[in-house]
């Protein structure tokens, strides 16, 4: 039996056309939430929606999903996103953050346009999305969930423009709890180790590496083994959700303990 913790709770997922963003989708829908999909990638977008509703439909509890492609780096489709959940649902609940790349490469010879990209696509996109959804969460008193990242933790060699995106998405993240929590709006984070998704199955290490760099890979790459995208989406549910009524400017670890 699935929880119904998200009844009418209307919810913008970016990221939604993969991996763990796609699994939230999915596993809001199921718990009742009206869900706005968005992401850049319009194919695999339409996939995920029919997934959701499927989801949705499956379990009962009134969820639905709708799209909306869009680049989270650019002001204009972040704002089109949340206008499209006010013009559909009339209100909005709660945004969950998602979408997100990654990058990799040796520090002394990564390009700045890669640099550049990565911090606008995963911080300034979080930004976008937060800035545009905060005075309708405002109104209904709701919550926002951010992407982290392990990286964000612990040292992760060969990333640094991703690690610090995620250090800052976290940082931005804990001002976002206390600057709103008056309101209330909640505002937390999720820390994902390694979980199976496009990001992860994508991911290059310099060619070049040498014995000693290549036990450096073990460092990040879960030593615990990896997660699933539904291991993340099930932590995001229960953070959107009143179960977490009382938590705000948490980043919760979901890494099957390689940290601990
Ligand atoms: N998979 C992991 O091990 C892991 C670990 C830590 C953090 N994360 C974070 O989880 C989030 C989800 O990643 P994932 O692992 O599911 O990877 P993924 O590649 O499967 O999904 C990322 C999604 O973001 C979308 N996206 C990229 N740029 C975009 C843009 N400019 N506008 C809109 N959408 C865009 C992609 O199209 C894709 O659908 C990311 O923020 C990632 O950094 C993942």
């Amino acid at each position: 039996m699935t929880c119904d913790r998200l009844v009418d709770r209307v919810v913008i997922v970016t990221g939604a056309a993969s991996g763990i963003g796609r699994a939230t989708a999915a596993r809001l829908a199921s718990e009742g939430a009206k869900v706005v999909a968005s992401d850049i990638a319009a194919d695999a977008l339409a996939e995920s929606v029919v997934e959701a509703n499927a989801a949705a439909k499956e379990s009962g509890h009134g969820g639905e999903a709708i799209a909306v492609v869009s680049d989270i780096s650019k002001e204009a489709d972040a704002a089109a996103t949340v206008g499209q959940a006010i013009d559909s649902f009339a209100k909005l609940d709660a945004i969950a953050n998602i979408a997100g790349m990654l990058r990799s490469g040796r520090t002394h010879t990564f390009g700045l346009d890669e640099w550049n990209r990565i911090i606008s696509v995963n911080l300034t996109g979080t930004f976008l999305m937060c800035r545009e959804a905060l005075p309708h969460l405002m109104e209904s008193k709701g919550s926002i969930v951010n992407s982290a990242s392990t990286s964000s933790t612990f040292g992760h060699p060969w990333m640094g423009a991703y690690a610090a995106s995620k250090g800052a998405i976290w940082s931005f993240t804990q001002t976002l709890a206390v600057e709103y929590c008056k309101v209330p709006v909640r505002a937390n984070c999720i820390a994902p180790g390694s979980v199976h998704s496009g990001i992860t199955s994508n991911v290059e290490f310099p060619p070049d590496l040498t014995e000693k760099e290549g036990k450096l890979v073990r460092r990040i790459m879960s030593p615990t083994g990896f997660g699933n995208p539904a291991d993340v989406a099930s932590v995001v549910a229960m953070l959107l959700s009143d179960d977490a009524r009382h938590i705000t400017g948490e980043c919760i670890r979901i890494d099957g303990g390689t940290h601990a």
